[in-house]
């Protein structure tokens, strides 16, 4: 049966992530409709997509994707589900283990229902490269076991597991994406990007953990959220498909980089106590993705470039999240910080 994707039901799309594949999708494709279904956590907000307030092909409804009435409304009239909608932050996991089991395992298993229920053409499940764990060399391949070593990574890796299973006993044409590191505009400032710009912009001490080492691959979100929809229209049914750039910055990289862009000084370095569990580096092999015709269009440099002029005309944005709630969950987090590390 030929793909026939026109309505689709865009999970978490009011986050960071989603919120970029709804604005990008509905700029260059003009026959699709999408339902954003979004709960509203700390991380996720209608603002993230106030430039399509009247955009008669978007509809927004608060909702939980555990909530299994809720989802076979909106599951009824879609032709596929996408589904951003997760706990996303390794050391909220490690503070709060609870919310990210009920969402990212049980949700999915929500979703995956209604799913076959409705017979739709595509679920695809947007996971992460932390599935493979600490890869100490060479890059993982979608055929690579899984070996997650956080609270998040392995409830994201127990949401795949489902969708892998949806697949092999009911059929259902499921697609898993495994994206690097992700960094642009509208990141909630809690994850190092932006909440090393925000602080660098705030003159706070940028926390790096442990020696700052570790490495990361970090791809923009434009770039992620392309790679996606090729997966969804492309993609093979069953399969799983990394999405990265190949490259590797550490967390002193990522530090100094950003303080430059600032025109900050380098005294704002902190090393701070390591994570628990730190996975010191993620490395992707994308030769699956590639013949699909995707490429990232942005380098780091250039990426990260944009991305911090975004942070610094977006005030208001950030200074809304950065609120008592962020300082009491910052200083839960990070140990060993000066007295200078929060504001007054
Ligand atoms: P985010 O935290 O910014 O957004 C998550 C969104 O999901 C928020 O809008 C939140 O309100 C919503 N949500 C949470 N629980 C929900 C529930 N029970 N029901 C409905 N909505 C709910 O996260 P993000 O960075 O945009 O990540 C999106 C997806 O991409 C996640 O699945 C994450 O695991 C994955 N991912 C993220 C990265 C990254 O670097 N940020 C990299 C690879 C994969
Ligand atoms: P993060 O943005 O939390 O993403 P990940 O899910 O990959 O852990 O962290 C990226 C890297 O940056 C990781 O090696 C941990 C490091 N890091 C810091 O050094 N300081 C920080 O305050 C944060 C949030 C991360």
């Amino acid at each position: 049966m030929a793909l026939h994707i026109r309505r689709v039901l865009v999970t978490g799309g009011a986050g960071f992530i989603g919120s970029a594949f709804v604005r990008q999708r509905l700029k260059s494709d003009q026959e699709i409709a999408i339902t954003v279904l979004d709960k509203l956590t700390y991380a996720g907000s209608e603002e993230n997509l106030a430039e399509l307030r009247d955009d008669r092909r978007l509809r927004f409804v608060k909702g939980d994707i555990c909530d299994p009435s809720t989802v076979d409304e909106l599951a009824k009239d879609v032709d596929a589900i996408v589904n951003f909608a997760a706990e996303s932050h390794v050391d909220r996991s490690l503070l709060d283990p609870g919310a990210f089991v009920q969402t990212d395992v049980y949700g999915t298993y929500v979703l995956l229902e209604a799913a076959r229920k409705h017979r739709h053409q595509r679920f695809l499940q947007v996971s992460t490269d932390e599935v493979y764990g600490y890869v100490k060399d060479g890059r993982s391949k979608e055929s690579d076991g899984l070996a997650p070593r956080s609270p998040y990574s392995a409830t994201k890796a127990g949401g795949e597991m489902l969708v892998q299973a949806y697949h092999a006993s009911f059929g259902l044409p499921t697609l898993i994406t495994r994206g690097a590191n992700t960094y642009g505009p509208y990141q909630f400032p809690e994850k190092i990007i932006p909440l090393f710009i925000t602080n660098a912009l705030q003159n706070l001490p940028l926390p790096i953990y442990g020696n700052g080492s570790a490495v990361r691959d970090y791809l923009h979100v434009d770039d992620h959220v392309s790679g996606i929809a090729r997966i969804l229209w492309k993609g093979e049914p069953g399969g799983a498909y990394n999405i990265a750039t190949g490259t590797e910055v550490s967390g002193v990289e990522v530090a100094d980089t950003i303080l430059k862009l600032c025109q900050k000084p380098s005294s704002l370095k902190h090393f701070v106590k390591d994570r628990p569990g730190h996975d010191y580096r993620y490395a992707l092999d994308t030769r699956k993705l590639r013949p699909l015709g995707w490429e990232p269009a942005l380098r780091f440099a250039d990426g990260l470039r944009v991305t911090v002029e975004w942070y610094k005309r977006n005030e208001a944005w950030w200074r809304t999240r950065k609120s008592e709630d962020f300082w009491q969950y910052y200083r839960a987090n990070y140990k060993g910080l000066p007295a200078n590390a929060v504001p007054d």
